[in-house]
């Protein structure tokens, strides 16, 4: 029995090291990569002209605080058996059967840590399934759903021995529709965000699955991520760095990490940070933002790891806050992954020449391994399944370097039951912004038109890897791509139900053919009962949207259809915003965004279509008339040549989403929170209950930091209640949402209207039932710079209940804080 691990493998691998060619992430820039440095490679004397981040050290150590005292104590234990390369090496990835991989421990019958995508399902797994996307989920305005959605997927992550599910995503937040990443997170508001990342954290967490809350911070854009280099040289210099993201301390608080905070509170077991700059400095070692924000404000007690390549220095980034490198034994630069890392055994080495301290290595561990002990993934855990392995793209079996050992059957079918449960989140997720005429739900429809290249089957495999011209839209492109087992299409499913009714279907999916020839010429023998128009939109890691029309020519295949279709229903699959300028056609009476409503797609439309499930999801963001009534341009390029010249300016501060267009009255064409449903809702009396305290501090009380941060900010001051009745024929769930507009004292800049609460509710035709909101200090509270605190400020507070951010019912006013 060797005494430690043996890590010699890695200098045969070294030599044998793959070529570049193996990672579908690359760009084929043909040189032969990078002479790393262990130390900050860059000159940080030049910073962001905007701001910078203060340095703080040392990185806090965790002391396993809010009920992980006894898993901390047990992976103090477990540190003290190991050596320095093992400990150096548990820092850092390897490549292996999963996206990320850390090193097995033979004697210590440690089997490593798998990482895997992501998001929607498990990216690598064959027999799993295909959930809804993270903006559908976030559509559904319900918290059941979104924990019901972590357990399951976390369940098959288990199943295929992922130890750490890399997500859910509150970064990008959608400070702009043309993110390409905005499917894969939430909803463009921090506290909707914040509800999405707790309720998925703990059901995922509770299926025994570590979540990784990702990419922190302020990653709003995909150009320029990454930095970009040289091609003609070893590269290393950068000829441009990544973007800076530089942002006020406020808006950092109340837009940023308002919905981090909720992943640390729900006791997240890692952060990812990112790959953009945070004023001027690479998130991932910018040491204000990991040893100060996260680990000491917030209180986060896991680790922190890199986003794939984020790691741009050894030494600097470990100072700051960073504990993990991934993939690690291979880098990412720019695009492009080549050998070595920063950690591995330049960390050993560093560590012995005390050049990293040993309270600093040992403190990453033990944050890796707490949560590990907390979910009892030292107990019975399944290993990874073979077949995991030979579906990784990111480091496919030829450049393993360590003789990974597979155990239990492999090919393991994880689905269980949860295509049922797709299905109906795919049905309440779905968005019905249209509905005139009586359209929908339909009623027998005997003669149906089905139009458009997204009604059928994907006919090039089972991603969705690329924005093939034929096939539906359930999940997009990058490290969110999952893999179909099967996939019910809207073409399938409607025909098979339009089968039960005796009715006649016909098929035109050709998107060129249909606004090239007149439709009377391709339908017949009479005028259909209605045209059903489907329309994608695309969506992918790495590139941001360039538009925000629908793809493959939608707007002109909707026109081409409404011309002589008097009922035209419009039926989207896409990432987010749209705009839909065929909205106001009066032959297009009903339009439904189902976004990306993974692998029962088409069976959860039909419930839809046909009335058996009554809409009730809601936008998770505003759809503009013009996409130039969009603010917070993306950083699309930068004029000049300086290394440090790419900056993205966060000048609209809080005026993010919704906050933007309701600060300038800018109408809009559907508003944040809308949505239709098949059935009317009622909303009266909105009223606080219990005795009003009127007299609260402006500041909270300073108590013990817990996971989230000071408890005190997560107590309920406010209660609030009102009557909401269905006051139409068809049951049905009804979203009452709840919004706070602040005092005259506040600070300027404070949004108009800010969510602050919301239910979902089930309600029979004619009853009403009381909604109760509970505000917590954090919700009535403005991120005080000077004071470095949430602050109540004094004055009268109005709260608005109603069925939308544009929709309100009822209101009322309560003051917290006496003026002295
Ligand atoms: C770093 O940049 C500063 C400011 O431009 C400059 O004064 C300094 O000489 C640079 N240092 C190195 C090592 O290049
Ligand atoms: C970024 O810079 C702004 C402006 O100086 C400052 O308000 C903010 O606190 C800084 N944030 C971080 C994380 O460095
Ligand atoms: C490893 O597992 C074996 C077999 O179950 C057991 O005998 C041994 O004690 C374990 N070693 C450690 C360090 O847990
Ligand atoms: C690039 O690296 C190769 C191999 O390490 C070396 O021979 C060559 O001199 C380097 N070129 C430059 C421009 O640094
Ligand atoms: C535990 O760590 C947190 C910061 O993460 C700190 O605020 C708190 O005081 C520590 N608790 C104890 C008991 O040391
Ligand atoms: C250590 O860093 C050097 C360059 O600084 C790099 O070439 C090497 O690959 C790294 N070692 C490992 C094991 O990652
Ligand atoms: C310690 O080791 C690291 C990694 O090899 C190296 O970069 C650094 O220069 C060394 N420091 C000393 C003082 O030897
Ligand atoms: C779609 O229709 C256009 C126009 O008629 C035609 O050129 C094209 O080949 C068709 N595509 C397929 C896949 O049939
Ligand atoms: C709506 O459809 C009818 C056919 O049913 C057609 O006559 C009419 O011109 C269409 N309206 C528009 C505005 O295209
Ligand atoms: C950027 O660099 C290129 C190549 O060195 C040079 O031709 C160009 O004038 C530079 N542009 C600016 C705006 O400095
Ligand atoms: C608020 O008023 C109540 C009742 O008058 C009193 O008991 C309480 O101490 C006061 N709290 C503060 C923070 O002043
Ligand atoms: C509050 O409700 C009243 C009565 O319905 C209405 O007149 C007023 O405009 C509302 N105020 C706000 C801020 O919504």
């Amino acid at each position: 029995m060797k005494l430690q691990a043996d890590y010699s493998f890695l200098l045969s691998g070294l030599l044998l090291a793959p070529s570049v060619g193996a990672s579908t992430c690359q760009t084929p820039i043909d040189h032969p990569g990078p002479a790393f440095s262990f130390v900050q490679p860059l000159n940080t004397t030049i910073l962001s002209p905007y701001g910078h981040s203060p340095a703080v050290y040392p990185s806090p150590k965790t002391n396993g605080t809010g009920g992980w005292e006894k898993a901390l104590a047990q992976a103090k234990d477990w540190l003290s058996q190991l050596t320095v390369e093992e400990k150096a090496w548990m820092a850092t990835g390897q490549p292996g059967p999963c996206v990320g991989n850390i090193l097995p421990i033979p004697r210590l019958n440690f089997t490593g840590l798998c990482l895997q995508n992501g998001p929607q399902c498990l990216q690598q797994g064959d027999y799993s399934s295909v959930f809804v996307s993270g903006v559908s989920a976030a559509a559904s305005w319900d918290r059941k759903l979104l924990y019901d959605r972590g357990y399951a997927m976390a369940t098959e992550h288990k199943g295929k021995g992922t130890h750490v599910v890399l997500g859910p995503i509150a970064g990008p937040l959608g400070r702009s529709p043309y993110d390409g990443r905005t499917w894969e997170g939430f909803a463009a508001d921090p506290y909707l965000t914040g509800v999405c990342m707790e309720e998925t954290i703990i059901g995922m967490q509770d299926a025994g699955v570590q979540a990784n809350a990702k990419h922190f911070i302020a990653n709003e854009q995909e150009t320029q991520r990454n930095p970009t280099y040289a091609a003609d040289a070893n590269a290393t210099t950068y000829i441009q760095d990544s973007v800076s993201s530089n942002v006020n301390d406020r808006t950092l608080h109340e837009i940023y990490m308002w919905p981090f905070a909720n992943a640390a509170r729900a006791r997240v077991s890692s952060f990812m940070c990112s790959y953009n700059r945070l004023n001027g400095s690479h998130s991932c070692q910018n040491s204000y933002l990991l040893n100060h924000l996260l680990k000491t404000e917030l209180g986060f007690q896991g680790y922190v790891m890199s986003d794939w390549g984020a790691t741009h220095s050894g030494v600097a980034s470990i100072e700051s806050g960073m504990d993990m490198t991934m993939p690690g034994g291979f880098t990412l630069y720019g695009e492009l992954w080549t050998e070595g890392s920063y950690f591995g055994q330049n960390l050993t080495d560093a560590i012995n020449n005390g050049t990293v301290s040993t309270d600093r290595i040992d403190d990453m561990i033990v944050r890796i391994m707490t949560p590990y002990f907390w979910l009892g993934q030292d107990q019975d855990y399944p290993s990874v399944d073979a077949s995991v392995g030979a579906l990784n793209t990111d480091s496919p079996p030829d450049t393993w370097l360590y003789p990974w050992q597979f155990t239990g059957t492999s090919n393991r079918d994880v689905r269980s039951n949860h295509s049922q449960m797709i299905r109906e989140h795919g049905a309440a997720s779905t968005v019905l912004l249209k509905n005139e005429r009586n359209a929908l739900p339909l009623r027998k429809p005997r003669n149906i038109v089905i139009v458009g290249n997204d009604a059928g089957p994907v006919t090039q495999g089972a991603y969705n890897q690329n924005n093939f011209e034929y096939g539906t839209l359930a999940n997009a492109g990058g490290s969110g791509t999952c893999r179909f087992s099967f996939l019910s299409t809207p073409l399938d499913a409607i025909t098979a139900r339009a089968r039960q009714d005796g009715a006649l279907v016909q098929t035109w999916l050709n998107n060129t053919l249909i606004t090239e020839k007149a439709m009377p010429d391709l339908w017949n023998p009479e005028h259909p009962d209605v045209c059903l128009v489907f329309l994608k939109g695309w969506s992918e890691e790495n590139i941001d949207r360039r538009f925000l029309e629908l793809d493959w020519n939608g707007n002109a295949v909707v026109e081409a259809v409404a011309k002589y279709c008097s009922n035209t229903v419009v039926v989207t699959h896409s990432a987010g915003v749209n705009v839909l300028p065929f909205a106001d056609h009066p032959n297009v009476t009903a339009i439904l965004a189902a976004h990306y409503p993974g692998e029962e797609a088409g069976n959860s439309l039909v419930d839809i279509l046909y009335g058996d499930v009554n809409p009730s999801a809601k936008l998770p963001y505003v759809i503009a008339y013009n996409e130039s009534d969009y603010n917070a341009p993306l950083t699309t390029d930068v004029q000049t040549n300086g290394t440090y010249d790419w900056q993205s300016w966060f000048d609209e501060e809080l005026e993010v989403g919704y906050r933007y267009f309701d600060a300038h009255d800018i109408p809009v064409r559907y508003e944040f929170g809308f949505g239709l449903s098949y059935t009317t809702f009622n909303l009266s009396r909105l009223a606080a209950t219990g005795s009003v305290a009127t007299n609260l501090t402006a500041l909270p009380e300073q108590r013990p930091v817990q996971p989230g941060g000071n408890p005190a900010l997560w107590e309920t001051v406010y209660t609030l209640t009102t009557e909401v009745s269905n006051s139409g024929s068809v049951d049905g769930y009804a979203i009452p949402q709840l919004y706070v507009g602040f005092p005259d004292t506040a600070p300027a800049g404070t949004p108009p209207s800010q969510l602050r609460g919301f239910d979902k509710i089930w309600l029979e035709a004619g009853e009403t039932k009381t909604v109760t909101f509970e505000l917590m200090r954090r919700d009535v509270s403005y991120w005080d710079v000077v004071a470095q605190d949430w602050r109540i400020p004094a004055g009268q507070f109005t709260f608005k209940a109603g069925f939308s951010s544009r929709d309100f019912r009822a209101n009322t006013t309560a003051t917290f804080v006496r003026d002295h």
